[in-house]
């Protein structure tokens, strides 16, 4: 027909997303059938995965029954006009579109009729307020329903259903398109890809699950979220609250296809304008990121196969006396008794609480590993974590109403917790509660939460039915749904497995957070594998079993950067690489950069060679130290960034299209990212090189080792040169950073004098701030148990003011550097009294030492 001859190839959406489509196939689903070989697309770079059977122009599916506008939003009742291919068709959609505030709405399609899967977290806030003045304009087709969404400042249509693809709410197969105003796109996690996502056919499925993190397979978590940099320099994102199955389909077009298998469609669209705003916009509704505790921005180390607490302790000690700052010591299963949760083994590790204790005399901390399975063969009776919770019927259900059992670590068998029973929350408490006393440590790392199962469903499979086997199975890795995980029809209280399955390591995050909130009295820490949308407000995320090879290191930093648009700011990939061994030259670059994740943790797997940074050697010893150096003395900046990440949704490390949406050269940019607003991080990726080609966008910026201004053209690419043991790393003008001086753990350094690095922009000003507290106690921020202080550079005097001193601990300012000043100074003055300092006319600065002055009073520093 002639609706089909007439649609360019980047347009098709797929009608027959299954395997074996036929044109006979095709046909029958009032689709059009035109094989695209590679020589029948106009542009070469889309490669084969044009849809064969694709939907015709205006192929609709349900027409409008009734529309009603109203101050608050837009209710519409559309009608099914055809029978989608899939069983089940909902025969009456509602719509309704909620207005939330001048830039969020939110878009929810689902049956009136029959109550459907929502996922009980995130708690979203409900929308649908009278906004009497908005950033944006919907327009809903009487005809079709399908909607615009338009922002008005430029008329630019962001979200557009209209007669794109085909709208299908069947019970397990729901589908909408939408076309996007342009092709830089974010997001769509978990997945390894470039930051700003591929839309030649790209398909990012959404199903947690436990995999060496490969490109185009679906990883530990799931965040059906995407954030896209308009044409016009603008931003927008949209979030489909769903947690079933499904994928996401990006075309040339450019559009988005969301093919879900069960829940509803419910999108909440952010008008930004900015990147930052739509991320704070983003955590509005999902929550925002929780507040670390200060240690947990340490260094931390790990391995598993420390087999005893002498090798751990060995392990640990090599490191501290070679001067590599050291906060947090990890044990992975080897300190358990055959692998079971909440024990440990009296004999390889005899003495473990002891030495927890020693840890915190220290001034370190201790994580250990919790897996999500608790096993399910021991004697009964000798295996309280397991008799406890069958007693209370906590763990997920079989189909028949028994225990769920599969296999994990254990020798036998395993169960898991379900952690949508709100009995699950005092059992996991308790469990908690029973391996501390022992062992009295202060953070979780909680494992294997996709969940992951060694078998696929039971020792004997899964139940035949339509949530193993539904009409459609998403592209998972596997080919099915219980691929090494739970069978989908195994029953948790929120509802069938099927339905949860996403959700499973973020209720185990929020469950641990709290007992460990409960238990310690302090702030917790949690790092979790899987993870959903909304992790950020319990909990930390690493990017799990990733090879030790340059490509890996090299794709973490748009994995970290993705997490950063997710509001999970803590975040970090296992420094040096998990799986295979590491090399002498890898791992020192990689803990050059890892000193730069938010959450910086060194540790590999087992059968791998040890790869602490004492084991490889004085190369390796002498960049880890150098870099962890670094980290630790920026930690005040860093700290404070985490405050702001938490009080306002701000992001910690952060792509450079976030500080320059105007500078289009950004969008592109992963292998690079920044600190906040003022630290431009440039790591070395490449094996033997020593040198890096960066961007440097328009701003002025001040080379941290040297401190001198970096001359080359301001947003232009140039190469910098990188010695084997230095990672490049850039002020940028116009800020303030606080900084300490490190020593070899957060304890100690928190300690030392407060010192500013003032680095001048081009008129001469400069802003910052640092927040301070206890580092610890829960809720410091919200019952204002903390400090915050603020400092502005104009020309030549530099002020510090006091905002807020709720944390009334003694701290002090004891140095300052001020960062480009062509002119040779000759005095400075502190608080209108004359003092001493240093000019360096090499590169430019004004020290100031010896000051001691008290940060709870405002000061004045001026210089002529
Ligand atoms: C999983 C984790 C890994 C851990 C291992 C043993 O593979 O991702 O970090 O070392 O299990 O517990």
């Amino acid at each position: 027909p002639s609706q089909c001859s007439s649609i360019p190839n980047a347009m098709k959406f797929d009608c027959y997303p299954e395997e074996g489509s036929t044109e006979d196939k095709c046909k029958k689903r009032g689709c059009c059938w035109a094989p695209a070989g590679k020589s029948q697309t106009e542009n070469s770079s889309v490669p084969l995965d044009v849809p064969y059977c694709f939907y015709p122009q205006g192929f609709g599916g349900y027409t409008v029954h009734n529309i009603t506008h109203a101050p608050t939003g837009i209710t519409a009742f559309l009608k099914r006009s055809f029978k989608s291919p899939y069983p089940n068709d909902v025969p009456m959609v509602k719509m309704v579109i909620m207005y939330g505030n001048e830039q969020q709405l939110r878009l929810k399609l689902y049956d009136p009729s029959s109550p459907r899967f929502e996922p009980p977290y995130p708690e979203v806030p409900s929308l649908q307020k009278a906004v009497p003045q908005k950033d944006y304009r919907v327009e809903v087709d009487t005809q079709t329903g399908g909607v615009k969404i338009i922002r008005d400042a430029n008329n630019i249509t962001i979200f557009n259903t209209q007669n794109v693809g085909a709208l299908i709410l069947a019970d397990q197969f729901l589908q909408l398109s939408s076309l996007l105003p342009s092709r830089n796109v974010y997001g769509l996690g978990e997945h390894r890809s470039s930051l700003r996502l591929p839309l030649d056919w790209q398909r990012f499925v959404m199903f947690n699950h436990d995999t060496v993190p490969t490109e185009n397979q679906n990883l530990y978590g799931s965040h059906p979220f995407f954030l896209v940099m308009e044409e016009e320099k603008n931003s927008h994102g949209v979030f489909l609250l769903n947690s079933n199955a499904m994928e996401v389909i990006l075309q040339p077009a450019p559009a988005i296809t969301f093919r879900t298998i069960g829940g509803v469609l419910d999108f909440f669209i952010f008008l930004g304008p900015t990147p930052s705003d739509v991320i704070r916009q983003y955590t509005d509704i999902v929550g925002r990121p929780y507040f670390p505790p200060y240690w947990g921005l340490g260094f931390h180390l790990c391995r598993f196969g420390l087999h005893s607490l002498n090798e751990t302790k060995e392990v640990m000690n090599r490191n501290r006396h070679a001067g590599i700052p050291l906060d947090v010591q990890w044990n992975d299963l080897d300190y358990m008794d055959s692998s079971n949760d909440f024990t440990y083994d009296k004999k390889r590790f005899r003495g473990l609480p002891e030495f927890v204790d020693h840890l915190h005399k220290i001034g370190m901390h201790y994580v250990p590993i919790i897996d999500a399975g608790v096993s399910a063969g021991e004697r009964p009776g000798s295996y309280p974590p397991y008799d406890e919770g069958l007693a209370l019927g906590i763990f997920v259900k079989n189909t028949s109403g028994e225990p769920f059992i599969g296999k994990v670590w254990n020798r036998v068998s395993t169960v898991w917790p379900d952690f949508t029973h709100p009995q699950t929350v005092a059992y996991w408490l308790k469990q908690l509660h029973r391996l501390h006393w022992q062992v009295p440590f202060d953070g979780a790392w909680i494992d294997m939460n996709e969940p992951s199962n060694f078998y696929s469903g039971t020792s004997s499979g899964c139940p035949n039915n339509n949530l193993e086997h539904p009409p459609y199975v998403p592209a998972v890795n596997g080919g099915k749904l219980f691929y090494r995980t739970l069978c989908m029809s195994s029953i948790q209280h929120a509802g069938h497995h099927y339905n949860t399955h996403n959700l499973y390591g973020f209720s185990e995050a929020i469950v641990t957070s709290f007992a460990l909130t409960e238990i310690r009295g302090r702030r917790p820490f949690v790092i979790s594998r899987s993870t959903f949308a909304g992790h950020g407000h319990y909990a930390g995320h690493w990017s799990g079993d990733v090879y030790s090879d340059w490509h890996s290191m090299e794709m973490s930093i748009p994995q970290l950067l993705s997490f950063s648009l997710f509001g999970i700011p803590l975040m970090g990939t296992d420094i040096c690489g998990f799986n295979g061994n590491t090399t002498v030259d890898l791992c020192q670059r990689w803990m050059q950069l890892g000193a730069f994740y938010p959450f910086s943790r060194n540790h590999n797997t087992d059968d791998g060679i040890p790869q602490d940074p004492a084991a490889l050697g004085p190369a390796v010893i002498e960049s880890s130290r150098k870099a962890l150096l670094i980290r630790y003395s920026l930690l005040p900046y860093l700290y404070t960034l985490f405050w702001r990440a938490h009080a306002f949704g701000d992001t910690v490390a952060r792509p450079l299209f976030i500080e320059f949406p105007d500078d289009p050269e950004t969008y592109g940019i992963d292998k690079q990212f920044l600190w906040g607003p003022a630290l431009m991080i440039v790591p070395v990726l490449k094996w033997g090189e020593t040198f890096v080609t960066g961007y440097f966008p328009k701003s002025i910026w001040y080379n941290l080792h040297t401190l001198g201004p970096v001359t080359a053209k301001q947003q232009s690419w140039h190469d910098i040169t990188a010695p084997l043991d230095t990672i490049p790393l850039f002020y940028r003008g116009g800020h303030i950073i606080p900084l300490q001086s490190p020593n070899m753990t957060t304890t100690a350094s928190r300690k030392n004098p407060v010192e500013l690095i003032v680095a001048k922009d081009e008129d001469g000003k400069a802003t910052g701030s640092l927040y301070w507290d206890d580092g610890d106690s829960v809720n410091t921020y919200e019952d204002k148990k903390y400090s915050h202080v603020t400092f502005t550079l104009n020309e030549s005097r530099l002020r510090g003011t006091v905002v807020w001193w709720g944390y009334d601990a003694p701290l002090m300012l004891g140095k300052v550097h001020v960062l480009g000043i062509g002119i040779p100074v000759r005095s400075v003055y502190v608080n209108q009294v004359a003092h001493s300092f240093s000019y360096n006319s090499g590169n430019q600065f004004l020290r100031i030492k010896n000051l001691a002055l008290p940060l709870n009073q405002n000061f004045s520093i001026h210089w002529v």
